[in-house]
């Protein structure tokens, strides 16, 4: 087994950074809206609570996201096999996994002038939110009494069918991990895989959250990447050690999100779900305090046994080598594109003057970046317009393009600094006489002129430089 470089406890290594600013969420929240990055959905009909629609750039963002991940989690891995399945399942998968019974969140209802309800597990926090003490009686809205907590279950149910009743209930999933467990026979024998390895999927979940809220960040319904990492008892602290610093790695090196605001916060006893050995959280430091981007979760054979027992097949691993059979524990790296969409431009935000004019900018990960390189033609005229389109079309195979014309060529630039874009080409009237364009850089909007024949090479140098820059801002490899 390799040796783990595990990246130790959070607080003791890293110095808590200065928390963002209060106000980052809604400026955020005005650029998602503005440039099309997410906005609530259904808007037209004046939305609906914590359900949101993601824009033109944000479906970029959200499949750069995801793509990361899969490329780092599935396909440079040897031990890994990616499914996808189905989002209705048979509502017995839910009863053996404990979540029909416990899948719930404790609710209280103000009594009060306000009428809010809220997660009695939250309260502390939705004071100190609205700056009271987080230990005052009453309701954190308007101190009102509150009801005494009574069990939520968080799963959405319909009915597959036509006819509504009991026995055609069925849940929308909570999580996509269960489908993993159900179909572990099926992968295992179908793959060449051995023990240890592991299934991973990403795809939709939905739970009817009791108090959603800072936008993105809880949600009804929610994407997920999730790997179940299957394991010989007795090896699962060593494979959890490993995905911690493993996932740990991915936010700062693949992503560019900064260490310093990073963190890794282990459970303690009384927090653990019921079905977990051990877990850890990667936190990130909000406007609203730490908050999980991922947890990595030891499952033990908790989820195995339980549908082996409910659906009477067999679900125990036999080593080809030893001859031992036994059931598999499970480590699982769990993660929310949504929130990691949040987390992405919120630690990418940057406000600067330039020129006596502010400037925003989203510092972004070249690799995750919406678009990596924008042509833009000096002026509206023929002769710069129909040469820049052509140059557009060339690099669009290679790279995440975009090309504008509207506007001063400044305001463009703005424009893109704006959603990240680290790479503009500008090609100008000069351009007709020397065969070259200049590329401006996003960060510190230096430009170079470089021939148009070897435009595609120059944008590849510049966005392994752009890789290596963000790599140090991000505090990789530190
Ligand atoms: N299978 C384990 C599991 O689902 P979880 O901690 O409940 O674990 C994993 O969820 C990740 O899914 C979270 O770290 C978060 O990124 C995302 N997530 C969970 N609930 C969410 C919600 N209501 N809205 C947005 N993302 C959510």
């Amino acid at each position: 087994m390799p040796p783990v470089s595990a990246e130790s406890d959070d607080r003791s290594v890293t110095p808590t950074p200065a928390p963002p600013a209060a106000d980052l969420l809604e400026r955020l929240v005005s650029l998602g809206k503005q440039r099309g990055f997410f906005y609530p959905s259904s808007e037209i009909y004046g939305g609906i609570n914590a359900l949101y629609d993601y824009g033109p750039l944000g479906t970029r963002l959200r499949r750069n996201i995801r793509h990361r991940w899969w490329r780092s989690v599935v396909e440079l891995r040897d031990d890994v096999e990616g499914i996808e399945t189905s989002i209705i399942m048979n509502p017995q998968v839910w009863v053996a996994s404990g979540h029909v019974a416990g899948f719930s969140d404790p609710l209280v209802d103000c009594t009060g002038a306000c009428r809010r309800r809220w997660r009695a597990d939250h309260l502390g926090a939705e004071r100190t939110a609205r700056g009271k003490d987080a230990d005052a009686p009453g309701c954190p809205e308007c101190g009102g009494e509150l009801t005494a907590p009574r069990q939520f279950n968080l799963m959405f149910r319909t009915f597959l069918g036509p006819v509504e009743d009991s026995s055609a209930q069925v849940y929308l999933r909570p999580e996509t991990a269960q489908g993993m467990f159900v179909d572990f026979k099926s992968v295992l024998t179908s793959s060449r895989q051995r023990i240890p390895f592991g299934i991973a999927q990403n795809g939709k979940s939905f739970r009817n959250e009791i108090s959603p809220g800072n936008s993105i960040f809880r949600t009804r319904e929610f994407e997920q990447m999730e790997m179940e990492f299957f394991c010989e008892p007795g090896t699962d602290d060593h494979w959890f050690d490993h995905w911690r610093a493993e996932r740990f790695r991915w936010y700062v090196e693949e992503l560019g999100v900064r260490r310093a605001y990073l963190r890794l916060r282990n459970h303690e006893k009384d927090e653990l779900a019921h079905y977990a050995k051990a877990a850890t959280d990667v936190e990130y430091l909000y406007p609203f305090g730490w908050g999980e981007l991922e947890g990595i979760a030891n499952r033990t054979d908790f989820d195995l046994s339980a549908h082996q027992r409910a659906s009477g097949v067999d679900l125990s691993y036999l080593d080809p080598a030893t001859g031992r059979s036994y059931i598999p524990y499970v480590i699982e790296p769990a993660a929310g594109v949504d929130r990691i969409l949040l987390t992405v431009l919120m630690d990418a935000y940057d406000e600067e003057t330039v020129r006596g004019e502010k400037r925003t900018v989203l510092r972004m990960h070249p690799d995750v970046a919406p678009v990596q390189v924008a042509v833009l033609p000096l002026s509206k005229r023929e002769e710069l317009t129909v040469p820049s389109r052509q140059l557009e079309h060339r690099l669009r195979p290679h790279f995440a393009t975009d090309y504008d014309e509207t506007q001063s060529i400044g305001r463009r630039y703005r424009r893109q600094d704006e959603i990240g874009t680290p790479l503009a080409v500008t090609f100008d009237f000069d351009s007709l006489q020397d065969d070259a364009v200049t590329i401006r850089e996003r960060d510190g909007m230096t430009q170079v002129r470089v021939p148009i024949d070897g435009l595609e090479d120059a944008v590849r140098d510049q966005l392994i430089l752009f890789r290596k820059r963000t790599a140090e801002r991000a505090g990789a490899g530190a």
